[in-house]
């Protein structure tokens, strides 16, 4: 599946040397014609589910009266009119439909291990959810119906926040820029700049594309755990074996311990820590079951040559090449050796995300390809789609 070449008028190489990780930018009509990724009675039966991640927020006067419910919402949420301006807030949308997962990958021109979901609001005229900042860069597009965005200043964890005790909203907002978005229309927002949009019309919906980056505590933390689990506890710090006064940590203490965490600060170690940490499930609650297939049938289906072979809705794929021209391809935190024989396949499917089955008879030849086309199959995270 190909990225987007542009934004609207702007190749995504001008965007990303002007705009991305520095200021905000409003491109209009970026998504000409853009049909809806799913219906407003759809995003609500969504919420009701149990393994999606929803917020509703009631814009009840006063900022601190504002109400949150978190999901699984209930039918009767939506049963009657609401008193106050509301937006319902779905989490990992393109974890569940194929169209949202289709349309978040157009942004596959950021590294796919920044992508973290695509979310749907809806929201009444006049609803919010306030003035904030997110550590997230984001895109936001205009579905349905129109919304008003105000971008302000850049935030730290110094930013005031006023007193609510569900939403993390800015006490100050300095409005710098302010857009009125319509259908199509796309506004990227980087981290920690404050935004704040309140929708003008009823039937307001926008998806919201988030891009992730662990902190350097979360590098570190998380390298230290990754490695501490291959770890043996019989491996122990030895002391020097020379006298020194007894309260003294010695420069041959620290050396050892230098030479310990050194030891394991390898490219490889880096990498397979990177690519497993990168490509753990957002949401462990997916159900990605899929009827477990054998060599005879995969045969059947690539002979065949019929329809396409898809990623699974909200799977992650990253791989990292190992010197043997062979690589290690993760898939949902987990890491799979694939000797060189298997590499194109991995490759093209962690790139491409859909490929047609006509291409596996080239692609998924050898025996060794095939193995990991069963693996990543029978695991759920791959399934052929023949509609
Ligand atoms: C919204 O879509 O209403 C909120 C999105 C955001 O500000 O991050
Ligand atoms: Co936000």
């Amino acid at each position: 599946m190909p990225h987007l070449s542009h934004l609207g008028a702007m190749p995504v190489e001008e965007f990303l040397r002007d705009y991305w990780q520095q200021k905000p930018v409003c491109i209009r009509n970026a998504f000409a014609n853009l049909e809806p990724l799913l219906a407003a009675d759809e995003l609500a039966g969504l919420s009701l589910e149990s393994e999606v991640e929803s917020r509703l927020v009631e814009n009840d006067g006063d900022i601190a009266n504002w109400r949150v419910q978190h999901g699984p919402m209930q039918e009767q949420d939506f049963a009657k009119p609401r008193a106050y301006p509301w937006t319902l807030l779905v989490q990992g949308v393109d974890h569940f439909v194929p169209a949202a997962f289709d349309f978040a990958a157009g942004f596959r021109f950021i590294p796919a291990w920044r992508f973290d979901d695509l979310m749907i609001s809806y929201a009444t005229k006049g609803a919010g959810v306030g003035a904030h900042y997110d550590r997230y860069d984001v895109f936001l597009i205009q579905g349905e119906g129109r919304r008003r965005w105000q971008t302000g200043q850049v935030c730290n964890s110094q930013s005031e926040l006023a007193t609510h005790n569900q939403l993390s909203l800015l006490q100050d907002f300095v409005t710098e820029q302010e857009f009125d978005l319509e259908p199509g229309d796309l506004l990227y927002i980087p981290s920690l700049v404050a935004h704040k949009g309140v929708a003008l019309s009823d039937n307001c919906v926008t998806y919201s594309i988030g891009f992730r980056a662990p902190s350097y505590s979360e590098v570190l933390g998380g390298f230290a755990d990754f490695i501490g689990q291959q770890l043996s506890a019989d491996q122990r710090l030895h002391s020097s074996p020379e006298p020194q006064p007894a309260a003294e940590i010695s420069a041959y203490d620290i050396a050892s311990l230098r030479t310990i965490i050194s030891q394991q600060l390898s490219d490889e170690n880096l990498a397979q820590w990177f690519g497993c940490m990168t490509t753990e499930p957002k949401n462990s609650a997916l159900d990605l079951s899929e009827e477990a297939m054998d060599t005879t049938e995969l045969a059947t289906i690539i002979k065949d040559a019929y329809g396409v072979l898809r990623v699974s809705e909200g799977v992650r794929l990253a791989y990292t090449w190992q010197g043997d021209g062979g690589m290690t391809l993760f898939a949902q935190g987990e890491a799979i050796a694939c000797p060189p024989e298997a590499a194109d396949l991995a490759m093209a499917l962690a790139n491409e995300l859909v490929l047609e089955v006509a291409d596996l008879a080239s692609l998924a030849s050898t025996e060794a390809s095939q193995a990991v086309l069963l693996v990543l199959h029978n695991q759920g995270w791959i399934y052929f789609d023949d509609e």
